[in-house]
């Protein structure tokens, strides 16, 4: 069966104590949201359908280039009207995953799985068992084990609050199946909300089965409701990245001193000191060495190449066994060619600096092209600007 998804994203999420839309915080430098539609992505679906509610106009401007169904729910009446606003652009005889805009980290491999097991008469859940279920909605199985439903705290039993399996909210289930159930929802509960999970009844009263996966850790399904619980996820996420970096063969002096906000590559015996922050695309080739606060965004650094503390480089071309810094800025457009040597307080952009040349010391270098084995002195400046135009200063070899 093709897939359609669907992703909850209307929430107020008053915690944040924000006036941006709470899926519209980052986590790696990246929203909540669009963390959970590249997972989504990453499955093919055949439609990514988005329900938003407040901030809508922000959220959709967020994703203008994407191809979205937009369904908007002016009133949060609950997780099960919410899915309704959106099933008018789904069609029929579909799977309908059903994802969480403020549940970041859920994998596309967990997502996998529950959809290998949702078909016209399975419901795939996914659960996770809590030590603190507290809040959640809980998972009630019958004497032989099998799910009958889902109670929310507010409406549970004090037996029923004693479950430690809770609902994740995270489901896949049959396009037809729901169009039958969602506008039979009612609202007489606790919260007087129109809960999707009562689907769940609805689908074993009609003899369809209910298949349950759970995710590889807990973080995969933890929510956002707080920025306490975004820092918690940001650092979880991180740790994660500088592992599969020094499994990749880098050091890292301290995993918890490491921000990768995009795609970092790494070779052999790459070093990494304390704070660095790479954004965008980056990549460090065999030996190269990072000193302690390096900010580096969308660079690749050839092999044996060190970057000596405090510099920021961005949009860089450095090639091998390189020298740049201490507090250096390698602005957009330069190329540093194998060899040469970027001194303490120099500043280049748009050049290129030849192989083996040096410009070690309190120098501006913009819109040059410099070639090998040039020795830039102390204080020099290249620019050459007519308050509309830009011209290259060109220097010639040694
Ligand atoms: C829901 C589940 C609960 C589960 C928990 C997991 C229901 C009734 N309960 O609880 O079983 O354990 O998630 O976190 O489904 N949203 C809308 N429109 C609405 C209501 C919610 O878009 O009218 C969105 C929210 O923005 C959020 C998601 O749906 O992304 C979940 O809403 P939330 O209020 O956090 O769900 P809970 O009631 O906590
Ligand atoms: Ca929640």
């Amino acid at each position: 069966m093709s897939v359609h998804v669907v992703i909850l994203a209307a929430g107020q999420g008053s915690r944040m104590k924000s006036s941006l839309p709470k899926v519209l915080h980052t986590l790696a430098g990246k929203p909540l949201l669009h963390h959970v539609i590249d997972s989504a992505t990453a499955l093919d679906a055949n439609g990514l359908h988005i329900v938003v509610g407040h901030g809508a106009e922000l959220v959709r401007n967020s994703l203008a280039t994407t191809p979205v169904h937009w369904a908007l729910q002016e009133q949060q009446l609950g997780t099960g009207h919410a899915v309704a606003q959106a099933m008018a652009e789904v069609p029929d005889d579909v799977s309908v995953l059903i994802l969480y805009g403020d549940v970041p980290l859920i994998a596309t491999q967990t997502l996998k799985a529950l959809l290998a097991d949702v078909d016209t008469t399975t419901l795939a859940l996914l659960t996770v068992a809590l030590d603190n279920p507290t809040g959640y909605g809980r998972i009630v199985r019958n004497a032989a084990g099998l799910v009958e439903r889902i109670v929310e705290q507010k409406d549970a039993s004090e037996a029923e609050q004693r479950i430690k399996e809770i609902n994740t909210g995270i489901m896949a289930v049959s396009s037809n199946k729901l169009k039958q159930w969602l506008p039979r929802l009612s609202n007489t509960n606790a919260q007087g909300e129109y809960y999707l999970t009562d689907i769940i009844a609805m689908a074993v009263s009609e003899g369809m089965a209910v298949k349950v996966t759970q995710p590889r850790c807990e973080e995969e399904v933890m929510g956002v409701n707080n920025r306490q619980q975004l820092a918690h996820l940001e650092r979880w996420f991180q740790k994660c990245q500088a592992e599969r970096l020094m499994a990749e063969g880098a050091t890292i002096i301290d995993p918890a001193r490491l921000d990768i906000r995009g795609e970092v590559s790494v070779g052999r015996d790459v070093f990494i000191d304390v704070n660095a922050v790479f954004s965008g695309k980056v990549q460090l080739g065999n030996g190269v060495t990072i000193g302690p606060n390096c900010v580096i965004t969308d660079t690749s650094i050839g092999d044996g190449t060190e970057i000596k503390a405090c510099s920021v480089i961005e949009g860089a071309i450095l090639g091998s066994n390189t020298s740049i810094g201490p507090f250096a800025r390698i602005r957009p457009g330069t190329h540093v060619h194998d060899e040469a040597k970027i001194g303490n307080f120099v500043e280049t952009k748009k050049s290129v600096i030849g192989k083996g040349s040096k410009i070690s010391h309190l120098s501006y270098v913009g819109d040059a092209e410099l070639g090998v084995d040039v020795n830039i002195g102390a204080g020099t400046i290249t620019c050459n600007y007519d308050g509309v135009n830009k011209f290259n200063t060109v220097i010639g070899d040694k």
